[in-house]
């Protein structure tokens, strides 16, 4: 088995599986998803250890396949038999051939925003005409702010294993992330220059967006 970096052991230690289940479970109600076809072809795209793919299955959706970059990871997958290693950059995917592509916490990891730019172009290339596609990233806002304040602090680190994991994480992104989060402005326009806006949310540290392919 591969050994895991120490972003990878903090990402692990943040949320149990369970948690991270409840929340994308909730997040992916909250985009609409439950009003969707149950036969959609998914795509988890920087799939992690795999629990978003876990609650695709728990609201209905068989065919659901996930791609990271990390080995390690991806044998610990959830749905192990469903996540392929690979790049988000260039997928291991046939053109117009998924539903809906979603992507939650992996733009703000690629190192160069041309990087993000082409990942969201495989997205679109891989979207089948009239498909979805949906991106959560970290944003400034002021509860984020507030967190990373608190979390930052010793004490809390030491008494909180959740809030060390997650200041271990924010650590090991440095720089990426840190600009990513004051560049909101710059990430939407990109996204658009891929995708129509559908719906659109920007609260709890997090930037929600749900679009078309352009035609
Ligand atoms: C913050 S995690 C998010 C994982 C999962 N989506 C979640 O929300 O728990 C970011 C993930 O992106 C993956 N990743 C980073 N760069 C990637 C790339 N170029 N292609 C595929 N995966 C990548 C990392 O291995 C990591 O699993």
């Amino acid at each position: 088995m591969s050994e895991l970096t120490r972003w990878e052991r903090a990402y692990q230690a943040f949320e149990t599986p369970a948690e991270e289940r409840r929340k994308f479970i909730r997040r992916l109600r909250s985009v609409g998803a439950g009003g969707w076809s149950r036969d959609a072809r998914v795509l988890e795209v920087c799939s992690g250890r795999g629990n978003g793919l876990a609650a695709w299955r728990e609201l209905g959706f068989a065919r659901v396949y996930g791609v990271d970059l990390s080995r390690s990871l991806v044998e610990v997958s959830a749905l192990r038999e469903r996540c392929a290693v690979g790049d988000a950059c260039r997928l291991p995917i046939r053109p117009a051939s998924i539903d809906v592509a979603i992507i939650q916490g992996g733009l703000h990891h690629f190192p160069t925003f041309d990087l993000v730019r082409a990942g969201l172009a495989e997205m679109r290339r891989v979207l089948a005409p009239g498909g979805r596609v949906v991106i959560v990233e970290p944003a400034r806002t002021p509860f984020l702010t507030a967190v990373h304040a608190i979390s930052e602090l010793k004490p809390v680190r030491a008494l909180s294993g959740r809030m060390d994991a997650f200041a271990t994480m924010t650590e090991e992104e440095y720089p990426l992330y840190h600009a990513w989060i004051e560049r909101t402005d710059e990430v939407l326009r990109t996204i658009r220059q891929e995708f129509d806006q559908v719906w659109l949310r920007r609260r709890w540290g997090k930037l929600v967006f749900v679009g078309r392919p352009r035609r």
